[in-house]
C-alpha cells in the first residue's frame, strides 16, 4: 500500500474517535498528499463511515481544501474587498498571464500554482498575494515577474513575510 495511505490510515487508526473527524482528517490527508484526489477521499469516507458526498462536499466548500495536484509554489492572490479596490485584479491577470495558467491551475512543470482567495487577514498591506503562505503586500502588477523570478532562482520559503 501506498506510504501515505498508510500514514493516513495510521493517523485515523489512532482518532479518539471517528465521529466529527472529518475535517481534522482531511487537513491530515491535504498534508500528506499535497491534494485530496477522489480515490483518497474515497478512503476517507470509507475509514469514517461517512458518505463519499458528503466529504466531496466539504473539501470543495473549504478553500484551504485542494482536488487537484498543487505546484511546488503555492501563489493565492487575495481578492477580499480591501484588496480588490486597491488592484488585485490586475495582480491576478498579470500572473496568470506569467505563468500561462488559470485561476486553480498549476503550470506543466509543477512549479507554480494559482488560486484566488478570500480575506487574509492583512487588509491594511493591500493588495496581498501569498507564496506557500509567505505574506506579500502592496503587490502592483509589476512586481510579479521579480516574484516568479524569486522563486525560480532562489526559492521561497514558507510562512512570514515576503517583503
Ligand atoms: S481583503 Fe485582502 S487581506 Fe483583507
Amino acid at each position: 500500500m501506498d506510504s501515505k495511505l498508510q500514514k493516513l490510515n495510521k493517523f485515523i487508526d489512532g482518532l479518539d474517535t471517528k465521529e466529527g473527524a472529518l475535517i481534522t482528517t482531511l487537513h491530515h490527508a491535504q498534508e500528506l498528499f499535497g491534494y485530496i484526489p477522489e480515490d483518497v477521499q474515497n478512503h476517507i469516507a470509507h475509514a469514517l463511515n461517512v458518505p463519499s458526498s458528503k466529504v466531496y462536499g466539504v473539501v470543495t466548500f473549504y478553500s484551504f481544501f485542494s482536488t487537484k495536484p498543487k505546484g511546488k509554489y503555492k501563489i493565492s492572490v487575495c481578492m477580499g474587498t480591501a484588496c480588490f479596490v486597491r488592484g488585485a485584479a490586475e495582480v491576478l491577470e498579470t500572473f496568470k498571464q506569467e505563468l500561462g495558467i488559470d485561476v486553480g491551475g498549476v503550470t506543466e512543470d509543477m512549479q507554480f500554482s494559482l488560486d484566488s482567495i478570500r480575506c487574509m487577514g492583512a487588509c491594511g498591506l493591500a493588495p496581498v498575494i501569498s507564496v506557500n503562505g509567505k505574506v506579500f503586500g502592496r503587490v502592483k502588477p509589476e512586481d510579479v515577474r521579480s516574484i516568479v523570478q524569486k522563486c525560480k532562482t532562489e526559492g521561497i520559503s514558507s510562512g512570514g513575510q515576503g517583503w
